[in-house]
């Protein structure tokens, strides 16, 4: 396997523009430049990749849908907003190799037509906006943006702009409304932001992962990038592990690599005396697996979907037997709850109630019937809701009632955690 994303890790200053040139770094511009627009699109659309940001949703075709000649900008706004919980993967490329996400930024602009690009970053992440400012600076020195790149009559300017910490600015109409000034609210969809995006001009959105591939696939081709992963998801992935194992971090394997064995082999199993419960495979919104189920999935979307869940962004989160289930899920709620825009009835009174009740449930203080009234408050909140905030935490929600219905309904008679019984 090729490392695409995390070839450059090994080295210390691997954010500066020589060391990131001394690895091949920029190459992959002088091919770019020999293409037309469209045919960086096609290439794409063959590597199969799919979107980082969470959907898995092909990145050529989302490009596709940007119209050509609408007479207005196209803006391309990569999304460094990166909030969901046990994700930080975006985080390390940001840190660790600025210029592949600059160099792939320019990729996906040429291809779209997009002569203003910006970068929306984290306002907690302001150790990677200073880093990522640099590596603008440096690449604007060395003529890799601004006008006439490298002489190839392309003009393009990056701008970074400074999220306020929000949750829901990652989502991509919410991150729009806040490029443009405004508060974070996502919108309506239809129009789709390839129509109707950043100040009403055809946009397309992609997550900073997603970003970063693309130097490969426009360097080595579509089918070097192909070639790895599974038959639809291809190439390698990001994931973050954290919890209770050895070498929590982030890793880079090939896309239907096991899940067991990246437990082990990348993160080094499970802490010493530790016996596992469960993993949430994609950042914390998505449906939890149990151990049985650790044992038999891949790290691809097609295998995470057989098992009821999906590969989100990539955030695994371990539980072992000794933690608490309700009061894991109660501390995703709340933050779930937090976080909502409060838009959408579903959602601002649903979060807040999912909440209210595993938090009487972990006091001792709930009732047999509040596990089926979760379940119900959950089914009315999927798939309600202008985004899939919503759903962020009642999937997770259904999942942990079904899937571990014997510890919540002891911690509920018992009156406390069993855990805590001598
Ligand atoms: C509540 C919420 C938060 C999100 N946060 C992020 C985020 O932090 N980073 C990200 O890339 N995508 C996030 N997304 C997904 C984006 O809406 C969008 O699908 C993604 O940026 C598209 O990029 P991709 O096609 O390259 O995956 C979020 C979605 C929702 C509903
Ligand atoms: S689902 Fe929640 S976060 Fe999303 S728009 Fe509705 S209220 Fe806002």
């Amino acid at each position: 396997m090729d490392l695409v994303l995390t070839k450059n890790f090994d080295l210390p200053d691997a954010f500066s523009l020589p060391v990131y040139e001394g690895r091949g770094g920029y190459s992959s511009l002088k091919k770019l430049f020999s293409l037309k627009p469209d045919e960086v699109i096609e290439e794409v659309k063959k590597s199969g990749l799919r979107g980082r940001g969470g959907a898995g949703f092909s990145a050529g075709m989302k490009w596709g849908f940007i119209p050509k000649n609408s007479g207005k900008e196209t803006y391309l706004c990569v999304n460094a907003d990166e909030g969901e919980p046990g994700t930080f993967k975006d985080r390390a490329l940001l840190l660790k190799d600025p210029h592949r996400l600059i160099e792939g930024t320019i990729i996906g602009s040429y291809a779209i037509g997009c002569h203003t690009a910006y970068i929306y970053i984290r306002g907690e992440f302001f150790r990677e906006y200073k880093i990522l400012e640099q590596a603008l600076s440096e690449a604007k020195a060395k003529r890799y943006l601004g006008e006439n790149i490298l002489g190839s009559g392309y003009d393009l300017e990056i701008y970074t702009h400074r999220g306020a910490g929000g949750y829901i600015c990652g989502e991509e109409t919410a991150l729009i409304e806040s490029l443009e000034g405004k508060r974070g609210y996502p919108r309506i969809k239809p129009p789709f932001p390839a129509i109707q995006g950043l100040f009403g001009c055809p946009t397309a959105v992609n997550n900073v992962e997603t970003v970063c591939a693309l130097p490969y696939i426009i360097e080595k081709g579509a089918g070097a990038y192909k070639k790895m992963g599974t038959e639809k998801s291809s190439g390698t992935k990001l994931f973050s592990i954290s919890g209770p194992v050895n070498q929590p971090g982030v890793y880079e394997v090939e896309m239907g690599f096991p899940l067991r064995k990246f437990l082990q082999e990348q993160a080094g199993g499970l802490r010493p005396g530790k016996i596992l419960k469960g993993v949430i495979p994609g950042g914390s919104s998505m449906p939890i697996l149990n151990a049985e189920e650790v044992e038999q999935v891949t790290l691809d979307y097609e295998s995470m979907n057989k098992f009821g869940t999906f590969l989100g962004s990539g955030g695994v989160i371990v539980i072992d037997e000794d933690y608490c289930l309700v009061k894991a899920l109660r501390i995703l709620a709340r933050f779930y709850a937090h976080e909502s825009c409060g838009q959408c009835s579903p959602c601002r009174e649903g979060t807040g109630w999912v909440h209210k009740i595993l938090k009487r449930i972990e006091e001792g203080e709930g009732k047999a019937s509040d596990l089926d009234l979760l379940l119900d408050i959950s089914d009315n909140m999927i798939g309600q809701t202008i985004c899939v905030l919503a759903d962020s935490i009642a999937m997770p929600t259904k999942a942990f009632i079904t899937k571990f219905r014997k510890e919540f309904e002891d911690h509920i008679s018992l009156k406390k955690c069993p855990k805590t019984i001598a």
